[in-house]
């Protein structure tokens, strides 16, 4: 399949006459797949590991009457911050005058670096701005993919439907991945974007509540998550500079290696940076990952269900009106903390056993942060009636994951009514202004945009973040 999609951008790319760097090393694209879910969210988009077998079409005699949808932006490159640290690392070995050598040696071949402009920094890669015009991992491909797959289960849900909105971050790659998405439904569906703006000043308006949250620490629970012994880190710095005599390596650089082989490979199509690590070093820097997001952005910080909140309880709202509304699909596309912090109140991938640092647990995790959020990342929320009852139920990338304690219905799917219940008990006590502190950056304390986007028209200014 993908060898047949590299043949057909071979032929085109040749009748274009564009050169392809380093061809011999095509054949690498698409054998890296395996290795994706150890590296934390920022490889390209894969399916939930952890898939029950449970089909996530309308079950038997059921049809769809609402979905909705929250998206992460698609494959990107890295942020501002850590491609400046990314740089320096670049420096220190575009620097080194001798010929490499052991798992570094492909550097001695020609090698460029795959930030090819730092004003690719924060971006989506697209077919444009790849570093290998064969990448079929772009943010741009994957977000088209995206809609063409949800057109082919949804589109009976736009039945009726000519026009009508789809919400986005004012972010600069998630309101392209909304454009992406938006162009490939085609032409026949008017679709408006309405930019939300995700500045602090939007208060609880807003996509990504934690913008809106400065009581939020993230340091909270360093005293835990730096527990997580770094040895590993050492030993790969150890390792190469052995190998290459001269080459100083820290373990911050070693940290920052992961990063170069995920986001390359959503650049290049693959990494031969991802050859340094052994097998025993990606589990712990992915379970280091695991960690640092539990207690940073998921269910070990207790502020973290109140955050989730402010969306969690906008989506219960629109599935009560489904009826009502114009709308049967809601599309919003948002952050990877942001879906984080919503999945952290459904409680979906909490178990109740906190993660802890002083091994790496295996039958005793279930929270496995890049299963949850890779770039691409889909949570859908479907509502379907079975003769005249109601069902509610999540699809986390294309797994349907049951509520636990609500899966009676047909598809392991929660019945409406129970459904609203368990929402009541999961948002108890919870209040997302006076935890986070809101009302000292914004005055806006409601989520309204799902009901006043025909008058308001929401077209915040594009933020490179
Ligand atoms: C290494 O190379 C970069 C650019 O190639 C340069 O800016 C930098 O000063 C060099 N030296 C070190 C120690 O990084
Ligand atoms: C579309 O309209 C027809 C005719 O009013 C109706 O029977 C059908 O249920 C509608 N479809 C949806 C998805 O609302
Ligand atoms: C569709 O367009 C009509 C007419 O412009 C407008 O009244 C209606 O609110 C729009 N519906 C949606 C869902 O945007
Ligand atoms: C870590 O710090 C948090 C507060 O930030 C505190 O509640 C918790 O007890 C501390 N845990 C340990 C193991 O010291
Ligand atoms: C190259 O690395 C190997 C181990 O991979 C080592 O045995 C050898 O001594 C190294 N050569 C040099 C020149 O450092
Ligand atoms: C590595 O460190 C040694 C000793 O501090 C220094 O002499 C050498 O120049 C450094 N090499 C590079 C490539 O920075
Ligand atoms: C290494 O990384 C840690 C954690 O990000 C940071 O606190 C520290 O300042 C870094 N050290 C250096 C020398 O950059
Ligand atoms: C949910 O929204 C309703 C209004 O629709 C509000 O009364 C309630 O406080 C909200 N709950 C939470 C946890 O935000
Ligand atoms: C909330 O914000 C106000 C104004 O910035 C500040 O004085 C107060 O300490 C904050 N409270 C909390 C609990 O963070
Ligand atoms: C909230 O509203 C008051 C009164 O309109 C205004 O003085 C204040 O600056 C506003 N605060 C914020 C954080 O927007
Ligand atoms: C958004 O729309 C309003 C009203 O049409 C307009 O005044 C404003 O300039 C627009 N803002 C942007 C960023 O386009
Ligand atoms: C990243 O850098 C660009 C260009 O310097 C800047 O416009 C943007 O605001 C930066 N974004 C963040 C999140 O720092």
């Amino acid at each position: 399949m993908l060898s047949t999609f590299i043949a057909v951008l071979l032929a085109l790319s040749a009748a274009q006459g564009i050169s392809i760097p380093q061809l011999d090393k095509i054949g690498k694209i698409g054998t890296q797949e395996k290795i994706f879910r150890f590296l934390a969210g920022n490889a390209p988009y894969f399916p939930y590991p952890g898939d029950y077998g449970i089909p996530s079409d309308a079950p038997e005699a059921c049809e769809f009457t609402q979905v909705q949808v929250i998206a992460r932006h698609g494959e990107r490159y890295p942020s501002n911050s850590s491609g400046e640290k990314l740089f320096n690392t670049w420096y220190k070995l575009s620097n080194y005058t001798k010929a490499f050598n052991g798992s570094l040696a492909f550097l001695n071949d020609d090698y460029s670096f795959f930030i090819g402009d730092v004003n690719y920094l924060e971006q989506e890669t697209t077919l444009e701005n790849s570093a290998n015009p064969l990448n079929p991992y772009t943010g741009e491909m994957d977000a088209k993919i995206h809609a063409r797959r949800f057109l082919a289960q949804y589109s009976a849900l736009l039945e009726n439907t000519t026009n009508f909105s789809v919400f986005s971050t004012n972010s600069e790659r998630v309101h392209d991945t909304a454009k992406y998405f938006i162009e490939a439904l085609g032409p026949q569906y008017k679709v408006s974007l309405q930019v939300v703006d995700e500045e602090p000043s939007s208060g609880a308006n807003t996509i990504s509540a934690g913008y809106s949250c400065p009581a939020w620490n993230g340091d909270a629970y360093d005293n835990i998550t730096e527990a997580f012994s770094d040895d590993y880190l050492e030993e790969i710095a150890t390792r190469l500079n052995k190998e290459n005599p001269g080459l100083n390596l820290t373990k911050n650089d070693s940290f920052l290696l992961f990063d170069w082989c995920a986001f390359e490979i959503s650049s290049r199509g693959y990494s031969d940076m991802c050859g340094v690590f052994t097998p025993d070093e990606l589990i712990k820097y992915s379970y280091y990952d695991d960690l640092s997001s539990y207690y940073t952005d998921g269910p070990g910080y207790w502020m973290i269900k109140d955050v989730g909140a402010n969306l969690f309880n906008a989506t219960v709202k629109l599935l009560k009106q489904s009826e009502e509304l114009d709308q049967r699909v809601w599309l919003s596309f948002t952050h990877d903390t942001d879906i984080l912090n919503y999945l952290t109140t459904i409680g979906l991938f909490d178990d109740g056993r906190p993660l802890n640092a002083s091994s790496v647990p295996f039958r005793d995790n279930f929270f496995h942060k890049s299963w949850q959020i890779p770039m691409g990342a889909r949570v859908y929320t479907q509502k379907f009636t079975c003769s005249n009852e109601s069902f509610v139920r999540y699809v986390v990338n294309d797994a349907v994951i049951p509520i636990e304690t609500c899966s009676s219905g047909p598809g392991f799917s929660c019945p409406e009514d129970e459904f609203y219940k368990f929402a009541d008990v999961r948002m108890q006590n919870l209040d997302f202004v006076k935890a986070c502190n809101v009302t000292s950056v914004s005055n806006i304390t409601q989520l309204t945009y799902y009901w006043d986007f025909g008058t308001k028209k929401y077209n915040a200014t594009l933020l490179d973040e």
